[in-house]
């Protein structure tokens, strides 16, 4: 658990899939919050987290069934506000003497409710301060099992056609339970109950970036102490804010490596060591092993192979120059809290591995290392304003996402020093062609993959055999589904134009349109 000296507002997960939604609702908010599963949440946690709040998430559980997920009773004795959404609802009402009913999924005989409904108010509440301006509020409902009778003390403030006790509340003892999903989407006034609720609460909103920054700093020296940390840096935007807070706290005791695998874009490895040198003065050990990574790349054209060898490659290399660094003791890493959330996830269980940081995976065992993970608090926009707060450069901030394996997944079937240094040059221009059209900040990603054929042209009076490459750009959230970027013609034909006359080697360029799924960003 952290040590964070704001008021916490503490989510107790039964299994929502959309239980993030609320922590993200809440940090807009400048709450503090974390998310623990059931499962950890003992009494014993409850006293030592000390939440100013408590909300119990959705979950895909059946309060009807015995071996229901609940949270520990005494959470009703903190004496602080309560939240219970969806299933929190159901859960909240059984443990304190109400009655659920169980819908037809659970064996039950009540209709479930997915999708849009409409609720409209019972009576006045502070908690929907600001709802029902047109005397009705979209909800969101997702639900198999309903409340079909309230815990004492409680009362109905909202009812929806198919959920007579849509919204309940205790006053008295500060407990809000609804059962449709305010931090969705499609409850377009979702917000403003989390703000209400945060409000009654008296969280006093201060959880700033500034605030963040102060106290990752404080927890890193208090962890850290004398001791060395190493990082890999990786050239994006988690390992440098990552890197920069921590040399902020401990100064010389961090040093970062980098690793020049050879698959790096055009002037890749000069900016990020120059930003580190030049701005920060940060330790860095730039390691040119390109020559390793091209040498058991050769011949290699199955892409899993390929990112299995610089996988290895990675941890092989970074553990060299790390054996050099004397009384390294822990290793740094830009887990962000999504990474976290999977890893303890009512599902998954703690064994999901953590994707972000594959490049020093299994690391910290092999050498007995200790991690430092300053940001698994944070959201990737989070880390973006840390980055901002910290003072690095905004174009590095907003830069497009790099894969660790870099342009080998760029790279279908064999890879060669000249397809990739013909794939640098016409990944150049198309960057430069999107940031000339003030595209950049627009797309999620963009880049050139070079494709594994040779076509004929002609060129001038000549014929000419050479690559084809398909250029990508796709807009996203977080990477897990996409949809390829709307270029005008007069944009497509002119980076075209533009690749073919500047790029010797590629002489046919496509635009991949397809979404993901079914297709997925990368080639590889
Ligand atoms: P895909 O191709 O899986 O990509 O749709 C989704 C996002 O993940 C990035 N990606 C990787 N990042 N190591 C990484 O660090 C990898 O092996 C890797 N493979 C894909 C990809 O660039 C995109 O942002």
């Amino acid at each position: 658990m952290t040590d964070i000296q704001h008021d916490r507002l503490l989510i107790i997960d039964f299994g929502s899939q959309v239980t993030q939604l609320i922590a993200r609702r809440l940090r807009e908010l400048n709450v503090y919050c974390e998310i623990h599963p059931f499962q950890s949440v003992t009494a014993g946690f409850l006293e030592s987290f000390a939440p100013k709040a408590v909300i119990f998430s959705g979950g895909p559980a059946s309060v009807v069934h015995l071996d229901a997920p609940r949270p520990p009773a005494a959470v009703f004795d903190l004496g602080v506000p309560i939240l219970g959404i969806c299933y929190g609802q159901q859960v909240m009402m059984d443990m304190l003497g109400g009655k659920v009913e169980g819908g037809k999924i659970s064996g039950g005989g009540g209709t479930a409710e997915f999708g849009r409904a409409h609720v409209t108010p019972e009576d006045s509440l502070p908690l929907l301060d600001g709802w029902f301006a047109d005397g009705r509020e979209q909800v969101w409902m997702s639900h198999g099992d309903h409340v079909s009778q309230l815990a004492p003390g409680f009362q109905v403030y909202g009812t929806s056609p198919n959920a007579p006790f849509a919204i309940t509340a205790d006053t008295s003892r500060n407990f809000y339970a609804v059962q449709f999903h305010p931090e969705v989407h499609h409850t377009p006034k979702g917000a403003k109950l989390y703000e209400n609720f945060v409000r009654l609460a008296g969280f006093k909103g201060d959880w700033t970036m500034g605030a963040y920054r102060e106290e990752a700093i404080r927890k890193i020296r208090e962890q850290v102490g004398d001791k060395r940390v190493i990082c890999g840096l990786s050239g994006g935007v988690d390992s440098s804010v990552a890197a920069v807070l921590i040399h902020e706290a401990i100064g010389d005791q961090l040093t970062c490596v980098f690793v020049d695998h050879g698959l790096l874009r055009k002037g890749e490895a000069d900016e990020v060591t120059a930003m580190f040198r030049d701005n920060y003065n940060i330790p860095l050990i730039a390691a040119d092993e390109s020559k390793l990574f091209l040498s058991e790349l050769d011949g290699q054209s199955d892409p899993e192979t390929k990112r299995k060898i610089i996988g290895k490659l990675f941890i092989d290399v970074f553990q060299k120059y790390a054996n050099d660094i004397d009384g390294a003791e822990f290793l740094a890493q830009g887990t962000l809290y999504p990474d976290v959330i999977e890893s303890v996830s009512f599902s998954g269980g703690p064994s999901v591995t953590i994707k972000s940081h594959h490049n020093v995976g299994g690391l910290p065992e092999k050498m007995g290392l200790r991690l430092v993970e300053p940001l698994r608090e944070l959201f990737k926009d989070e880390v973006r304003a840390l980055g901002r707060e910290l003072g690095l450069p905004d174009s590095f901030i907003g830069r497009h996402p790099f894969p660790g394996p870099g342009l080998a997944i760029r790279c279908p079937g064999e890879i060669t020093i000249a397809k990739l240094d013909i794939l640098r040059e016409a990944d150049a221009v198309y960057i430069d062609q999107i940031r000339k059209h003030g595209l950049y900040d627009d797309i999620w990603q963009a880049f050139v993959a070079i494709l594994p054929v040779r076509t004929v042209g002609v060129m001038g009076d000549g014929r000419t055999y050479d690559y084809a490459c398909a250029l990508r750009a796709v807009t996203s959230v977080d990477g897990m589904t996409a949809d390829y970027f709307p270029f005008s013609h007069e944009f497509l034909a002119e980076t075209a134009t533009r690749i073919i006359n500047e790029v010797p080697g590629i002489n046919r360029v496509t635009y991949d349109i397809t979404s993901k799924p079914p297709g997925t960003i990368e080639w590889e």
